[in-house]
């Protein structure tokens, strides 16, 4: 019987503006035309709890670090085993799965407010969260990041959307380094133009090779 190869895991994160979504939906339509069958999908997700974590993060309902972490976290094992359309059938299917945002968000955003190694050792330990074959950080400067999500703001607004730019880029930074001996993660300069960046993630996710 025919062996049935697994899909990619491939996961994008990236600093705001820096062009995400465009290349995910790039990236998508060139491994179609490739012939490749892919599943795009987000962090959080369409679960119950996706939805608690939404109305967490628009400001409808109040939760600590913890509860947020343990949230993202739960809605990630869903999205994981779900056997309908969870990342692990699809892989499973032989279809590629490109994912907007996945564990590295929660060590970043959450795991900065929680002491310790709680929020690592929930997502990395956990049997049902599968480690991504890449992770793609679109990565730009405070001041590029600015540039394009900034216009005709006053001053202070300004101010405060550089140094927390600034600070989400740093936690980024210490979890890529933190996971660089174990993962598979590459920073991809988001100041480049469309073409090019999408031409460098188009070689990286090739060179994955197909188990
Ligand atoms: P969303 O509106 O989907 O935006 P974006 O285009 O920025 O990806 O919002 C997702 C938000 O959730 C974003 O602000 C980051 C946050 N988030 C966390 O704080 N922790 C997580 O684990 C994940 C997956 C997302």
């Amino acid at each position: 019987m025919e062996q049935k190869s697994r899909g990619r895991f491939i996961v994008f994160e990236g600093i705001d503006g820096a062009g995400k979504t465009t290349q995910i939906e790039l990236l998508e339509k060139r491994l179609k035309e490739q012939g490749r069958r892919v599943f795009r999908t987000a962090e959080p997700t369409e679960s119950v709890t996706g939805g608690m974590l939404r109305d967490a993060l628009a400001g409808i309902s109040k939760r600590t670090a913890c509860e947020m972490a343990a949230l993202f976290t739960l809605d990630r094992i869903f999205h994981n085993v779900n056997p309908v359309h969870g990342i692990e059938k699809m892989l499973a299917d032989g279809i590629d799965v490109i994912c907007d945002r996945y564990y590295y968000s929660t060590l970043a955003y959450q795991g900065s407010e929680i002491r310790g190694d709680w929020a690592f050792d929930m997502n990395l330990n956990c049997p049902e969260i599968r480690r991504p074959d890449v992770c793609l950080f679109l990565d730009l400067t405070p001041e590029q990041s600015m540039e394009r999500i900034s216009k005709g703001r006053v001053t202070q607004e300004i101010y405060e959307t550089h140094e927390k730019l600034e600070q989400v880029r740093r936690k980024f930074y210490s979890v890529f380094e933190r996971l660089d001996e174990e993962e598979h993660i590459v920073i991809v300069d988001a100041s480049k133009s469309i073409d090019e960046i999408a031409e460098e993630i188009y070689l990286i996710v090739n060179t994955l090779g197909i188990r």
